[in-house]
C-alpha cells in the first residue's frame, strides 16, 4: 500500500459480474484477521454475501460480496475505524477490485442485523466488493457530477501553517507536500472533506470542519471517519516520504473557525535517510 494506490482509487457503485478469485478474496480474509491502526481501536470485518445476507444498497448495480466492519463504542473509534477500513479499500485498489464506502444509502437494518450490532456497538460504512463494470450506471454518473467526486478543495483552504491565519500554500509544503496531497484526495461523505491540518514545526494537527447534521447514533460521527481516513492517508504518504511519526493528542490551543474541532496531531520524530 502506498501513495499510488491512494491516487488510483475512486469510487465504483457499477459492477461486472466477474467473480472474485478465492486467491484473493484468501489475501483480503488475511488482512482483515491481521489489521491494526495507530489509534488501537479493534475493528471487526466480516465478508457478506448479496443473497444469503440479504444485504443490498440503492446505489449498488452488480455486487454480490460486501464487507463491513463494527467497533466497540470508545474514544476516537471512529478515527481507528476510519483508518483500517481505509487500509482495506486501498488493499483492495491494490488487487484490481472496486469499493466504495457507504454509510447512507444501505439497507442499515439488514447489515446491523447481518453483523450481530450489538447495542454498545456502532457499524458506520460498509462496501461492495467486486471488479468495476466498463461503463458507470447513470444514477452512479450523476451522483458523481453532484457531489464534485473529481475534485476536492483548494490545497491553500485546507492545509495552515502555524495558525487558521495563515493558508499553506504547495510550494511552501516542504516534505509534507506528498502526505498533505494523499489527505486532500482522501474520499469522504458527500464529499465535504472536512480536514484542515495546521502544520507547526514538526507536528501536523488535525482538526475536524463539522457539517450540520452529520453525526448520528447508527453511525456515529461519519465526519470523524473522514479524519481517520485522512489519517490513514497521512501516515502511508509521510512513509513514502521517509518521515517518521506517530498520532498522539497533543491539542496546540489555537483558535479555530466556528464548528472546527481538534481531533489528532502527527509528531515527527525523525528522517529515514535514503527515502
Ligand atoms: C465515510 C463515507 C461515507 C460515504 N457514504 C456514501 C453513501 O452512503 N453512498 C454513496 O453513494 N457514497 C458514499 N460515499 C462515497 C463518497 O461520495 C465519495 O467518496 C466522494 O464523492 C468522493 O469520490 P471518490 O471516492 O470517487 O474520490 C461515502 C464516503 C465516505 C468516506
Amino acid at each position: 500500500m502506498d501513495s499510488s494506490t491512494i491516487k488510483a482509487r475512486k469510487s465504483v457503485r457499477t459492477f461486472s459480474d466477474k467473480p472474485i478469485p478465492d486467491e484473493i478474496m484468501a489475501k483480503l480474509e488475511d488482512f482483515t484477521k491481521q489489521d491494526t491502526n495507530p489509534f488501537g481501536v479493534p475493528i471487526t470485518f466480516r465478508f457478506l454475501d448479496r443473497r444469503r445476507d440479504g444485504v443490498s444498497s440503492p446505489v449498488i448495480v452488480g455486487a454480490n460480496t460486501y464487507v463491513a466492519a463494527k467497533y466497540r463504542r470508545q474514544e476516537d473509534a471512529e478515527l481507528g475505524f476510519g483508518c483500517s477500513f481505509e487500509r482495506f479499500v486501498l488493499l483492495a485498489t491494490s488487487l484490481g477490485l472496486g469499493t466504495v464506502w457507504l454509510a447512507a444509502t444501505i439497507d442499515r437494518k439488514a447489515f446491523e442485523r447481518a453483523m450481530g450490532v450489538g447495542s454498545d456497538e456502532v457499524m458506520p460504512a460498509v462496501t461492495p466488493l467486486g471488479y468495476a463494470a466498463d461503463k458507470r450506471s447513470v444514477r452512479e454518473s450523476l451522483m458523481r457530477r453532484n457531489m464534485k467526486s473529481d475534485e476536492r478543495a483548494p490545497f491553500e483552504s485546507l492545509f495552515f501553517r502555524g495558525d487558521f491565519g495563515h493558508p499553506l500554500g504547495e510550494g511552501e509544503a516542504g516534505g509534507l507536500l506528498g502526505p498533505l496531497q494523499m489527505v486532500r484526495w482522501s474520499p469522504s461523505a458527500t464529499n465535504k472533506q472536512p480536514w484542515r491540518l495546521v502544520v507547526d514545526g514538526g507536528r501536523v494537527h488535525f482538526f475536524e470542519r463539522r457539517t450540520k447534521g452529520y453525526a448520528r447514533e447508527s453511525t456515529g460521527d461519519i465526519q470523524k471517519v473522514d479524519m481517520g481516513i485522512a489519517a490513514c492517508h497521512f501516515q502511508i504518504a509521510a512513509q513514502d516520504a521517509g518521515l517518521v511519526g506517530t498520532f498522539m493528542k497533543s491539542d496546540p490551543g489555537i483558535e479555530a473557525p466556528e464548528a472546527t474541532d481538534y481531533v489528532t496531531t502527527f509528531a515527527i520524530s525523525g528522517e529515514v535517510s535514503g527515502a
